[in-house]
């Protein structure tokens, strides 16, 4: 028996705001709260709309996009809407046709493979589910894909998440409204618009206790973050002591250092953080990364950037093999995670550890970086927190620094 789509009020009123003319539309808040289905019925009317047109709809790892994105909510509402005739689903392109010409595709940018398949089209919606895990340099590497062409259809980038710390991109694009590099105001913001949608607003569609037995049961910030859809520090952060008063402005910064280092992290997303210590105080003097570019690349990026101005040396990965050769001043970091990580937290603590501003890449990460329930540190958005350590840590290991 067909089902037909009810939006619940905050559903309707999402809705409308696809409608709105905005460009960029950010569903944020509490778990379970109907999210992911009304962006997901979002894509499924525009590809029956607008026939031939193309959408994405991606997260981090595309196993994921594939049980809770295409499993649990978009064949349920394709069956639903078009009936299992309408379209066909091919499970090794991961991408699903309509009857109209119309395809959907569903994958993960965490993962080189998947993201250079899915970034080989063009699209008229992408949709990035749970952006609390995906990087900043990740998603503006899509937006290029943007770029399909289908008469009447206006191209739209969809976003949902979890909230993360008010420290994310995220929030600092849609809620406060600023441009992520510089802090600037955005050149457009109307052009950005979010709205909160919590469990409490999809209550009817709910199992009876899932607030009261589930979200009310848990620990204090979860709670905040996973019932009341607020922006907060994650449970179990492990630069919990880190506050914004560690956050300086350039002309805070000190006119010298003593020493400079930085810490090079590979893969998909390749970042770089440089530090610079005066005495005993560590300063974060700058940070970049990127996605899905060659280490050559990223070194020239780096070298155009004047990056290499001092002569340092940059720590990097020790599984980065030959990769390191390629990096300016690079040699071989330490990797002793635990160690790395209480020394910063040491400084920290000490007051005897800043950061500038302009370190986006690291600010977006500091407050999410975050050990599990088994206390294993959760690998997801990391990148800057690997290279920071690197360059934090390598120097005191090798005695350079004493401490
Ligand atoms: N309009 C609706 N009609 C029927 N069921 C709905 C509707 N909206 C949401 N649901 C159901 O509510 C539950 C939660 O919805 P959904 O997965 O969209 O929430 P979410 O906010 O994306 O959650 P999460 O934060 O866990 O990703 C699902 O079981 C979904 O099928
Ligand atoms: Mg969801």
């Amino acid at each position: 028996m067909a089902v037909v789509f009810k939006p619940t009020h905050v559903q309707r009123k999402a809705l409308a705001l696809v409608k709105g003319g905005a460009k960029h539309i950010l569903l944020f808040g509490g778990s379970r709260s109907g999210k992911t289905t009304v962006l997901v019925m979002v894509i499924i009317f525009r590809a029956l709309m607008y026939a031939g047109s193309r959408h994405l709809i991606c997260r981090y790892r595309a196993k994921d996009a594939r049980s809770s994105v295409l499993r649990e909510t978009l064949l349920p509402w394709l069956n639903n809407t078009i009936g299992s005739n309408g379209y066909n689903y091919l499970a090794h392109e991961s991408m699903i046709t309509l009857y109209n010409g119309s395809e959907i595709w569903i994958g993960g940018l965490g993962d080189r493979e998947q993201a250079d398949k899915i970034l080989g089209h063009e699209y008229n919606t992408i949709y990035f589910n749970e952006i609390s895990q995906l990087s900043y340099a990740a998603v503006t590497t899509a937006y290029s894909r943007l770029a399909m062409k289908v008469p009447g259809c206006r191209n739209l980038f969809l976003y949902d998440c979890n909230p993360g710390s008010p420290l994310h991109w995220a929030y600092r694009i849609f809620i406060r409204k600023q441009q992520f590099l510089n802090g600037d105001p955005l050149v457009k913001p109307e052009l950005y618009v979010s709205m909160i949608l919590n469990p409490e607003d999809n209550k009817i569609n709910l199992p009876d206790d899932y607030i009261s037995d589930v979200l009310d049961a848990l620990p204090e910030k979860q709670k905040a973050r996973f019932k009341d859809g607020a922006w907060v520090k994650s449970e179990g952060v492990i630069y919990e002591k880190f506050d914004e008063s560690m956050i300086l402005k350039a002309a805070d910064m000190p006119a010298g250092y003593d020493r400079i280092a930085a810490g090079q992290d590979f893969g998909l997303n390749i970042t770089n953080v440089k530090i610079g210590w005066v005495g005993d105080v560590i300063y974060v003097l700058a940070d970049y990364g990127a996605f899905n570019m060659t280490t050559l690349s990223f070194n020239e990026e780096l070298t155009a950037r004047g990056w290499f101005i001092q002569s340092f040396p940059t720590y990097c990965d020790p599984a980065g093999g030959e990769r390191i050769q390629e990096i300016t001043g690079g040699v071989k970091a330490n990797n002793s995670v635990d160690s790395g990580i209480d020394f910063i937290n040491a400084k920290i603590e000490r007051g005897q550890f800043f950061v500038a501003d302009s370190c986006t890449g690291v600010l977006s990460e500091i407050w999410d970086y975050c050990r599990d329930e088994a206390g294993e540190i959760v690998k997801v958005n990391d990148h800057f927190m690997d290279a920071l350590r690197y360059a934090v840590f390598s120097d005191v290991q090798m005695g350079v620094i004493v401490s």
